[in-house]
């Protein structure tokens, strides 16, 4: 178990390109995996891209789970979101329909923002041992996938923010709702 710093915003690595991963199965892209996975689960995050981590490849992970037993705090009225794994993405928007709502990053703790983002998409990309995935996703699924493969491209979202008045402090924009900090 190894729980790794996430970059805040600020830091260059987060605005740099990540590289595609070429070979899927080496023990390293096991290990960050494993790392990933670690830290997204420790710090409650809906999702983590390895350049959080300071890794420039191309990959990312998440999950919501809606079952009340094991509930993402930071996103208590997500639908769920399966587990996924996701190496080398590209994103197909499947109509112009956009959709603006609430976000947080674990790179930008504290804070939410209001981000506009497709709101049904095609994902495709491989998964750690290299099995296609192609799915079709809309709504809160298709905002992470999107949150998190821009990570990829050196964009945190608030520099998708199209009105900075939708961007505060998370106890502020949301009093007494024991959001977590980030
Ligand atoms: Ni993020």
């Amino acid at each position: 178990m190894a729980i790794r710093d996430v970059l805040r915003m600020g830091d260059p690595r987060l605005l740099a390109p990540a590289r595609p991963v070429g070979d899927f199965g080496s023990p390293e892209l096991a290990q960050l995996i494993v790392d990933m996975h670690d830290t997204m689960r420790a710090l409650n995050g809906a999702g983590l891209a390895a350049p959080q981590i300071g890794v420039g490849l191309q990959v990312v992970m998440f999950e919501v789970n809606v079952d009340p037993r094991q509930l993402n705090p930071r996103y208590p009225d997500a639908e769920s979101v399966p587990f996924t794994v996701l190496i080398n993405p590209v994103l197909t928007p499947l109509s112009d329909e956009m959709e603006t709502d609430w976000e947080g990053c674990l790179s930008v703790p504290g804070m939410r923002g209001r981000v506009p983002r497709h709101v049904a998409l095609r994902y495709q990309g491989h998964d750690a041992a290299g099995r296609p995935i192609d799915r079709s996703v809309s709504g809160f699924h298709a905002r992470v996938v999107q949150h998190e493969v821009d990570h990829l491209n050196g964009i945190l979202y608030p520099m998708r923010i199209r009105d900075l008045r939708d961007f505060g402090f998370t106890d502020v924009l949301f009093p007494g709702q024991h959001l977590q900090d980030d």
